[in-house]
């Protein structure tokens, strides 16, 4: 890799999710579904599900608070917030600005990355230009997503999938050889839109009676074309972000996936024969977070202690766009 002066160094991780959990079997009282069903085909088995005042901006910021705790930084020392979500509390302004009001600072950039459960990798990978080129030096980037308030709960082929959450890190300038983000890849295929979207609520069909009625405001989604398209691309991205970085399975410490389906992680790491012990998934605890799901994820083995100064970790994920994106993290 391009040597750099600086690099981006993750100095703080943080976590929330909300309080409710909703189970397999909660969903077997409103659906034609089962808990042997959704278990067999996603690996779910709960998700936290956001109560009706709780907001996305308002995880956000708990996981933030969390971050420059563990980063032992106060508010008032950050530089810029960026937020990876896709179900931002109101159409504008971004839930950035909203995070940064609730952390009482003001007078530094806050902006929101639609990526969806790219989105945090889409971020991150923002963010990391601003403190390699030294225009910034502390960063605050949250994947937060509250995807309950969009699912359809007459849909049993997309809702049982989406839990709610939050997970921030804090970046940092370092000047240490081989730490900090090394590699980043971001990219997306526009041509495949309309595989997870919302087709109502935009400038191309605003709120009408209509919508409501015909249920265009929640997430219409091609469950069967996602699944192909995310085993493709989880595995291409483990290949690119090891390729690019000279790295073997045995050099990898962790790989953090975007939490979507155990098929899908299953396949795509089969691949590389990465043993199951350096894969880490809660996804049965907590569903598919959207971009909540990698910062959420990656805090958490953190805490459990999995993540330790020295090793490498890789995080890779794909969303609705069709986008895609991965990093690789020297810790
Ligand atoms: O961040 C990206 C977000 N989206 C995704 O990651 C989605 C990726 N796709 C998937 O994870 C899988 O495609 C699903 C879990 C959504 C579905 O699993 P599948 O093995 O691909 O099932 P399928 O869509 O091919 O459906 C098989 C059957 C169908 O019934 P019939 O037509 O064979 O009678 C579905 O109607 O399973 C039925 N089905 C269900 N049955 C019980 C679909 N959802 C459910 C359900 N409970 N919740």
């Amino acid at each position: 890799m391009a040597s750099v002066r600086r690099r981006a160094l993750m100095t703080g991780m943080g976590s929330t999710v909300p309080e409710k959990i909703v189970t397999n079997a909660d969903f077997e009282k409103i659906l034609d579904t089962s808990d042997e069903w959704i278990t067999k085909r996603t690996g779910i088995k709960e998700r936290r599900i956001a109560a009706e005042d709780e907001t996305t901006s308002q995880l956000a910021t708990e996981a933030a608070r969390e971050a420059l705790a563990d980063a032992r930084l106060e508010a008032s020392d950050l530089d810029m917030i960026i937020c990876g979500t896709v179900s931002g509390d109101l159409p504008f302004p971004a839930t950035a600005c909203l995070v940064q009001a609730a952390l009482g600072i003001t007078d530094i950039p806050a902006f929101d990355i639609s990526g969806a459960c790219s989105g945090y990798l889409y971020s991150l990978t923002v963010a990391r230009q601003f403190i390699e080129n030294g225009a910034y030096d502390n960063i605050l980037v949250i994947g937060t997503d509250c995807l309950s308030k969009m699912a359809d709960y007459e849909d049993r082929g997309s809702c049982v999938l989406f839990g709610d959450g939050a997970g921030a890190t804090v970046l940092q300038p370092t000047e240490e050889n081989d730490k900090g983000i090394v590699f980043t890849t971001l990219a997306c295929n526009g041509s495949g839109w309309d595989f997870i979207h919302i087709p109502a609520g935009g400038a191309a069909k605003p709120f009408s009676q209509d919508v409501l009625d015909n249920r265009e405001h929640l997430i219409k989604m091609r469950g069967r074309d996602v699944y192909k398209f995310a085993v493709e691309k989880m595995q291409w991205l483990l290949g690119e972000c090891m390729d690019k970085c000279n790295l073997s399975v045995d050099d990898v410490d962790l790989v953090v996936p975007h939490q979507v389906n155990t098929r899908i992680i299953a396949s795509a790491t089969e691949k590389f024969d990465f043993p199951i012990e350096k894969v880490y998934v809660n996804i049965e605890k907590y569903g598919n977070t959207s971009a909540a799901s990698i910062p959420l994820a990656f805090a958490e083995a953190k805490r459990a202690g999995r993540v330790k100064p020295g090793m490498t970790v890789l995080l890779v994920a794909f969303g609705a766009g069709l986008t895609w994106a991965g990093a690789v993290i020297k810790m």
